[in-house]
């Protein structure tokens, strides 16, 4: 069953039912070594599924939890191997959404719940996106709305001798390194050394092309102007996907980016991306924003899914 949390909606299995967790694989067209994050409704069952307490483990969650933040930690013996891929470690998290907790306390178990989308597209951020994925191969999806933050969690590695990024998300570094009083890095991923199994597949994207537009300085809306008409000429169809200031740019489709705070960007990447998809837009612009706070996750997924990167 797919259920909503305040990143992106999830598709919940039982974290100790081996058979609906193949499931969830095959429904998803997921690779086996792709571990999953336990979801769970309490710090105390969070720990019963942990081998040892991290130092930072209890301040963290203290202040963080429930919300956009997970900890990889050593496993408990009692997390299946196909949750962590055989990892010794496991990802926990405690979602912001009530619906998710009251469905996680009303099955009285832990729940595995990778976003619900088929991989490779993009995370679903409504009911609809769900359906619109996994639609007659799922029992259910819960309808809690459009997602408060629009991107995955922060999968912060805890099982080192100082706290790792794995994957930048809801909860800052800045925040992180704020709470902790230490510096906290983000790792460095390459193709051949993926910090999370995850993060080595291609992710996020649109099924159009996506060419990120970047500049020193803030993005003059006119400077969009040419590189659309160039492509209008080619007979692409343009779409854009910016704040609502780059309305009358030229574009064939515009999906509207708010005001283009970090947040709108969040809330709104993947929605734009599948809006301009169905829209039929074989090409898609898309403004960089600054890599601070929620806005490097943000260009985290903007880059990961860019065909090409444009400095201007
Ligand atoms: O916001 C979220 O985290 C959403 C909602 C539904 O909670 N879930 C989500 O799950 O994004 P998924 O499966 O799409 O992404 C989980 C990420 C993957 O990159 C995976 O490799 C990583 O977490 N991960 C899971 N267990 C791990 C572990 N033991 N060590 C390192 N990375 C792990
Ligand atoms: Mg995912």
């Amino acid at each position: 069953m797919a259920f909503p949390t305040e990143t992106v909606y999830g598709l919940g299995a039982n974290a100790f039912n081996e058979d609906a967790i193949r499931a969830i694989f095959r429904v998803k067209g997921r690779p086996a070594d792709n571990p999953l994050i336990v979801h769970v409704d309490s710090i105390g069952r969070a720990r019963e599924l942990m081998q040892v307490e991290p130092a930072s483990f209890q301040e963290l969650v203290s202040r963080f939890w429930p919300g956009p933040l997970t900890v990889v930690v050593p496993r408990h013996a009692a997390v299946p191997d196909v949750v962590t891929a055989g990892l010794d470690t496991v990802a926990l998290r405690m979602p912001d959404h009530h619906l998710a907790r009251e469905l996680i306390a009303m099955a009285g178990v832990p729940l595995v719940a990778p976003s619900a989308n088929v991989s490779g597209q993009p995370s679903p951020t409504s009911a609809m996106d769900v359906l619109h994925d996994l639609n007659g191969k799922i029992y259910a999806v819960l309808d809690g709305g459009e997602c408060r933050i629009g991107i995955e969690s922060t999968v912060l590695d805890l099982t080192g001798e100082r706290p790792v990024i794995l994957r930048p998300g809801g909860i800052s570094r800045e925040d992180l390194e704020k709470m902790l009083g230490e510096n906290v890095s983000l790792i460095d991923s390459t193709p051949d050394h993926p910090p999370s199994p995850g993060m080595k597949y291609r992710h996020y994207a649109p099924k159009a092309e996506l060419r990120v537009v970047r500049c020193n300085e803030a993005l003059n809306t006119s400077a969009l102007v040419p590189l659309i008409r160039a492509e209008k000429e080619k007979g692409r169809s343009v779409g854009l996907l910016a704040a609502e200031a780059f309305r009358d740019v030229g574009a064939d489709v515009f999906f509207s980016l708010g005001e283009g705070t970090a947040l709108d960007y969040a809330r709104n990447l993947y929605r734009g991306f599948r809006f301009l998809d169905k829209a039929g837009a074989s090409i898609i612009f898309c403004p960089a924003i600054d890599e601070q706070g929620l806005g490097s996750a943000v260009m985290n997924r903007l880059l990961k899914a860019a065909d090409i990167i444009i400095d201007i």
